[in-house]
């Protein structure tokens, strides 16, 4: 499974990048909003940090509108991936321009059968959010695992990213469901990383490596 990083933040992806273990990012309206700054400057700028997949999302709820706005996406960089919410202008405007050779992610996917029609259209890949579901009782994972399974069954090629990722344990169950990507936040990258036992290691590593006669640090 691969990560991707679910932020407009410039700063969080590059931080993200220089890890090694970035292959994509996503945003949406939410997120860019919290920037600050014109859309296509932020995700110019993304693109040129990331070489993997960069979801920017059309806001037109029309398909003509949405092909005008996938087509200027991606103008922006060749790694542009053009999110289109699960409609039917969304799925008209997916068809359309998935023919002039652009991606798309088809977003706001909360159930297999959504999903289904957004690889029939031609999505390259589709978004079911984990965590909106679970916020209201429904077991979001089971969306991630059906589609997986169904896509798998019947050879379709579209990948499934695990997005709406709230925590951690999010991470590890889809890639035990089989997500093809997770897009996680910047908080939950961290969160991964860390463990108390690895902290409290490397401390009691360094105190008794300084019980090393003539012991020293690289740089000290
Ligand atoms: C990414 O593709 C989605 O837009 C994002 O994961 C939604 O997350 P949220 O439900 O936490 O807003």
């Amino acid at each position: 499974m691969q990560i991707f990083l679910d932020t407009a933040s410039v700063a969080e992806i590059r931080e993200a990048v220089s890890w090694g273990v970035v292959s994509g990012v996503t945003t949406n309206p939410t997120l860019v909003s919290k920037e600050g700054r014109p859309f296509l400057s932020v995700v110019e700028e993304i693109c040129q940090i990331v070489k993997g997949p960069v979801s920017a999302e059309a806001v037109s709820e029309d398909a003509d509108g949405m092909v005008r706005e996938a087509r200027e996406l991606s103008r922006v960089a060749p790694n542009v991936v053009v999110k289109i919410p699960i409609t039917p202008e969304g799925l008209k405007a997916v068809s359309r321009v998935s023919r002039e050779g652009i991606r798309t992610n088809v977003t706001l996917i909360f159930s297999p059968l959504q999903a289904l029609l957004a690889a029939r259209a031609g999505a390259a890949f589709v978004s079911p959010f984990v965590g909106r579901l679970d916020d209201i009782g429904h077991v979001g994972m089971d969306v991630v695992r059906d589609t997986v399974d169904i896509f798998e069954i019947h050879g379709i090629e579209t990948q499934v990213i695990a997005a709406s990722i709230r925590h951690p344990v999010h991470v590890l169950e889809a890639a035990k469901a089989g997500a093809h990507i997770a897009t996680v936040p910047f908080g939950v990258l961290k969160a991964m990383v860390q463990h108390p036992l690895t902290d409290r290691g490397i401390e009691r590593f360094l105190a008794d490596w300084a019980k090393v006669p003539g012991a020293s640090r690289p740089g000290q």
